[in-house]
């Protein structure tokens, strides 16, 4: 996919541009410390499977990341992230309002892309997209310190904020291809399968990652009294006392004791837990891939929900 994807770095290079100094240098700053490029990958994978040959592709390729972008951008405000990508975030080194603005920007260029490949379902399908994540970054701001917070509502909110875009990703191919409804939404079902195992990984990676491989600070979600799977796993194993350490950590967004809690969530089987229910979602997705015809990308596709639960960046 190699030469595909200079062509998305092409488009993203061309689209970023703007006559405001510091939304090039921030929009810049962001992009240019790279990332993994998952979703515009989906894009390109599942309309080359599909056969689909047109340039559409690269500029939506590109728009996927730009919604991805203009996400993390605001996400880092709003978890007060001082890391991302192996560098300080936007937030840190130019402070929240240029963030949120800039992030505004990246939104609203997206949009400016997708409508300029013409085809109202595409413009339906990111929308829709977008404003799921929305509703997602919302929910799980309303879920903050909430030890109580059930698994499905934790499932709810990475479906929403993570695994929406994925699905949109893989949709975005389908629709691009004029494939059938059943073939795109087995596209969707694997995209939504995927981002849901990766998100699961991530949350994981924030009490087993190493912050050197991540170019993320571990130990983030524990300071903003995020409630994700390893915690609300680690509670449900635990014995009453470890319980009792966990939730106050939650409540109180106290990373004193991190090292403790991580012990505790490794101990109880909580870590190797949270993987399982990822490679769960990651066998899903590889599942959904049998409507596409054999080819080499389908096989990425394939490597791609493997690795995905097997990462450690
Ligand atoms: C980070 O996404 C946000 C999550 C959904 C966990 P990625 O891990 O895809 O971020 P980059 O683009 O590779 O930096
Ligand atoms: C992912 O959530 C953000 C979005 C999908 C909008 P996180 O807050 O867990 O992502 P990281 O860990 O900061 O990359
Ligand atoms: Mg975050
Ligand atoms: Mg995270």
């Amino acid at each position: 996919m190699a030469a595909d994807m200079l062509e998305v770095d092409g488009v993203i290079r061309h689209r970023l541009a703007s006559d405001v100094a510091m939304i090039n240098q921030i929009a810049h700053y962001i992009i240019s410390a790279g990332g993994k490029r998952i979703r515009p990958m989906l894009v390109l994978l599942f309309s080359n499977a599909l056969g689909f040959a047109g340039r559409e592709r690269f500029e939506l390729a590109a728009t996927v990341e730009f919604i991805h972008t203009a996400t993390l951008l605001h996400d880092d405000v709003v978890d007060e992230s001082a890391l991302r990508r192996g560098r300080q975030t936007a937030n840190a080194l130019f402070g929240n309002a240029a963030s949120v603005l800039v992030g505004d920007f990246v939104y609203s260029r997206a949009f400016q892309m997708m409508v300029s490949v013409n085809r109202l379902r595409v413009l339906e399908v990111l929308a829709d997209a977008t404003n799921v994540i929305a509703e997602g970054e919302v929910l799980q701001l309303m879920n903050m310190h909430d030890p109580d917070l059930s698994v499905d509502d934790y499932l709810r909110v990475i479906r929403f904020k993570t695994a929406k875009l994925f699905e949109a990703s893989a949709r975005v191919g389908a629709v691009l291809a004029e494939a059938g409804a059943n073939v795109e939404e087995s596209c969707a079902a694997y995209g939504r399968s995927l981002g849901t195992a990766f998100q699961l990984i991530d949350d994981l990676l924030d009490y087993e990652g190493a912050t050197e491989q991540l170019g993320k600070n571990v130990g983030d979600d524990l300071r903003e009294g995020k409630p994700t799977l390893p915690l609300l796993l680690a509670m449900e194993r635990g014995s009453a006392s470890e319980r009792d350490l966990i939730r106050h950590a939650i409540e109180h967004g106290e990373v004193a004791r991190l090292p403790e809690i991580v012990e505790i969530v490794r101990r109880t089987g909580a870590i190797a837990a949270t993987r399982d229910a990822a490679r769960a979602e990651a066998d899903k997705a590889a599942q959904a891939l049998s409507v596409l015809p054999q080819s080499a990308y389908r096989e990425a596709l394939l490597e791609l929900c493997f690795r995905s639960v097997e990462r450690s960046s």
